[in-house]
C-alpha cells in the first residue's frame, strides 16, 4: 500500500481527492493536514473532519497547519466555494478531534520515522505546511517518496490572475521553497486539471452511485460549477485536486516531462506564476515532473471506483 499524507484546503475538489484516496485499497492515509487556502484555516480544518466523518474514517488523524502564507496575507476563494468552502450541501457539524500537534511537525515526524521513500504527500492547496516542514527538518526532502502537488500552470494561463494558478498565487514563497528542496515533486498544473472536466453527465454519475457519499458530492460539485461553468463555458469545469491521487493509483493515464520550474515571487503583475522550462532552454536544474495530459475517461473511472467503496 502507498502511505499518503494529504495536505489540503477543502474545497469540494479537495474532498473528491481525499475520498478517492480513502476509497482505494491501494492507499493507506496516514493523516490529513489542513492549510489555509480556499477558505481560512478554521473552515478547512472543519471541512477535513466533515469529509472523514462522511467517509466513516474518524480514526485518520487530522492536523491543523498554517493560518497564513509564509510571507503575505491570506488570499481566499469564497467567490468559488462559498463562505464555508463547502457551500452547496449542509454536512453535519463534525465531532472528531483535531490533533494537538502542528501539521508541519506531524509531517516531519511521520516521514522521518518511516523507511526512506515510503511516504508520499498529496498537496492539494498552498504549500505553506510543507515549506514549514522543510524548514524544521530539510532531510524530509530526500526521504519522501514524492510530493504530488496540484498547482501552477504551463500554457493554460492562470485562474486567479492571468499568470498565476490559485495554490501557487496564495503562497509563492512556499512553492519556491518546495521546488528548490530537492524533493521529487510531481506537478499537476491547470493544463491537466482543465482536461479533467466535470460535466453534467459526470455529476449525474456521482448522484446515481447508489451510496450516501455520491449524491452529496453531486450537490457540492454543482455549487462550485455554477461559477466554473460561467468562467470556462457550459459543461467544462475543471476537476483539479483528484489528479494527484489518480496519479498515485494509475500514473500511466498521464504524460509529462521532468523540467525546471521556478516561481515568480516579486513582480506584481506575475506573482505566483510558474515559469516552466518545457523546452529545456536553460541549464537550470530539472526539479519537477510536470504533467500536461490525462486520459479523462480513465481518470474518472479511477475516481468512481474509489467512490463506490464509500458508505
Ligand atoms: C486549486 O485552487 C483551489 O480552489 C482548488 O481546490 C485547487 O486546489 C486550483 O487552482
Ligand atoms: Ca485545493
Amino acid at each position: 500500500k502507498k502511505q499518503v499524507i494529504f495536505d489540503t484546503d477543502p474545497g469540494p475538489d479537495d474532498g473528491v481527492a481525499i475520498l478517492t484516496g480513502l476509497g482505494s485499497p491501494l492507499i493507506e492515509v496516514l493523516g490529513v493536514c489542513a492549510v489555509a487556502g480556499n477558505v481560512p484555516l478554521h473552515h478547512t480544518v472543519r471541512n477535513v473532519r466533515k469529509i472523514l466523518e462522511l467517509a466513516e474514517r474518524q480514526e485518520v488523524p487530522v492536523f491543523a497547519g498554517a493560518e497564513a502564507p509564509l510571507a503575505r496575507p491570506l488570499f481566499t476563494a469564497e467567490y468559488v466555494h462559498g463562505k464555508t468552502g463547502f457551500d452547496g450541501y449542509d454536512l453535519p457539524e463534525p465531532s472528531m478531534p483535531v490533533q494537538p500537534q502542528h501539521a508541519a511537525d506531524f509531517i516531519v515526524e511521520e516521514v522521518m520515522s518511516r523507511p526512506p521513500r515510503r511516504v508520499t504527500i498529496c498537496a492539494l492547496g498552498p504549500l505553506t505546511n510543507i515549506a514549514m516542514a522543510l524548514e524544521r527538518d530539510e532531510r524530509i526532502a530526500g526521504r519522501l517518496e514524492q510530493i504530488v502537488w496540484m498547482g501552477g500552470a504551463l500554457s493554460e494561463g492562470g485562474n486567479v490572475t492571468p499568470a498565476a494558478e490559485f495554490n501557487c498565487y496564495v503562497d509563492p514563497e512556499a512553492a519556491a521553497r518546495v521546488l528548490s528542496s530537492g524533493a521529487h515533486v510531481v506537478m499537476m498544473p491547470l493544463d491537466v486539471t482543465h482536461k479533467a472536466h466535470v460535466t453534467a453527465d459526470r455529476i449525474e454519475r456521482f448522484r446515481t452511485m447508489g451510496n450516501k457519499v455520491g449524491p452529496i458530492f453531486a450537490d457540492l460539485l454543482t455549487y462550485a460549477k455554477q461559477f466554473d461553468w460561467q468562467k470556462y463555458g457550459a459543461d467544462r469545469a475543471p476537476m483539479h485536486d483528484p489528479t494527484t491521487v489518480v496519479w498515485l493509483l494509475q500514473p500511466e493515464l498521464f504524460s509529462g516531462r521532468k523540467v525546471n520550474v521556478e516561481v515568480e515571487t516579486i513582480s506584481p503583475l506575475t506573482t505566483g506564476m510558474t515559469v516552466i522550462d518545457w523546452w529545456g532552454v536553460t541549464k537550470r536544474q530539472k526539479n519537477a515532473y510536470v504533467v500536461r495530459d490525462v486520459d479523462t475517461e480513465g481518470f474518472y473511472d479511477v475516481v468512481f471506483e474509489s467512490f463506490r467503496n464509500m458508505p
